[in-house]
């Protein structure tokens, strides 16, 4: 596909930015869909990162995605943003308005629950209890998007309490905080449990948690995509539970930027993990 005068312009902001799978994402549906536009890796400088969103809307961009470390910093830029990520304290959308104002949003709550019901079809979430280890950025975008969804109880566990204080404060009153060294003990009748920490990440160590107490009918699911089945979902899904690796949230996330900036809605397929995933 050529990049004509007219083409639509988006792109992703980082510092470092060349580790980013979002242009290789969001490169995929642009040429499937046979759209005029591009999506770039902007390497921008964190004392930059006023000048640059500010220039998105002088340069005919239509906004961007932000990621580390500039999804904390951003959200203090732009002239507004939701409610969600007010919550949780973080944007990786930034949406150019037509009168050339920045909007933020945050689109990891909603992309972790799309993730989460393609993956395990009919989980009813309203009403539900769950269980989330880790409490770091990560985390805030999970909590927020269970909450949304109908979620009851969250139980949370993570290593430093003062960070699960801080989210049983955010997330008031849904939030029941778990002491680490409990969290074993605290899996019978829960619905769904999520690994937010990077425990079982490629050279990290897995995820010490044994299962035995945990129903069959639950669900769980890794936020870690690489590798794609971790310990922990490898041992749940041997023990009869239902798994949801984490890839899915990664592409369901860039959703509603693609849709915003380039006029249509994009599938998360099959294909397409395959294609983010090569190298
Ligand atoms: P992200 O944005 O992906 O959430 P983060 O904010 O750095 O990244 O959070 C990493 C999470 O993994 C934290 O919950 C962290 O626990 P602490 O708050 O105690 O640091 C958790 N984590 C990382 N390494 C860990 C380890 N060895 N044991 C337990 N938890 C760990």
């Amino acid at each position: 596909m050529m990049i004509s005068g007219k083409a639509r312009l988006a792109g992703v902001m980082g510092w470092p930015v060349g580790h980013s799978r979002s242009p290789r994402l969001h490169g995929y549906w642009l040429e499937k869909h046979g759209i005029d536009g591009a999506y770039l890796p902007l390497a921008v400088r964190p004392d930059d990162l006023q000048d640059a969103l500010r220039a998105l809307p002088k340069l005919g961009f239509r906004g961007c995605n932000l990621t580390v470390p500039h999804k904390e910093a951003a959200m203090r830029i732009v002239d507004r943003v939701d409610e969600t990520a007010r919550r949780i304290g973080a944007i990786n959308t930034v949406i150019v308005e037509d009168d050339g104002t920045l909007s933020g949003r945050n689109t990891d709550a909603p992309g972790f629950i799309a993730n989460l019901l393609q993956g395990a079809p009919g989980l009813a979430l309203d009403g539900a209890s769950a269980f989330v280890l880790g409490a770091g950025g990560a985390a805030r975008g999970v909590i927020a998007g269970l909450i949304e969804a109908g979620v009851v109880e969250i139980k949370l566990a993570n290593r430093s309490p003062d960070k699960t204080n801080a989210l049983v404060r955010a997330f008031e009153p849904y939030v029941v905080p778990v002491p680490w060294d409990e969290r074993a003990d605290r899996l019978d009748d829960i619905d769904l449990l999520v690994n937010t920490t990077s425990l079982g990440m490629q050279g990290q160590p897995a995820l010490d948690l044994p299962l035995d107490g945990l129903a069959e009918a639950a669900v769980v699911t890794d936020i870690v995509y690489a590798p794609l089945e971790t310990d922990l979902l490898a041992r749940a899904k041997a023990r009869g539970n239902r798994t949801v690796d984490g890839l899915g949230m990664l592409l369901h996330q860039a959703v509603p930027g693609f849709a915003a900036w380039f006029g249509l809605v994009p599938e998360v397929t099959e294909e397409l993990r395959r294609h983010v995933l090569a190298r």
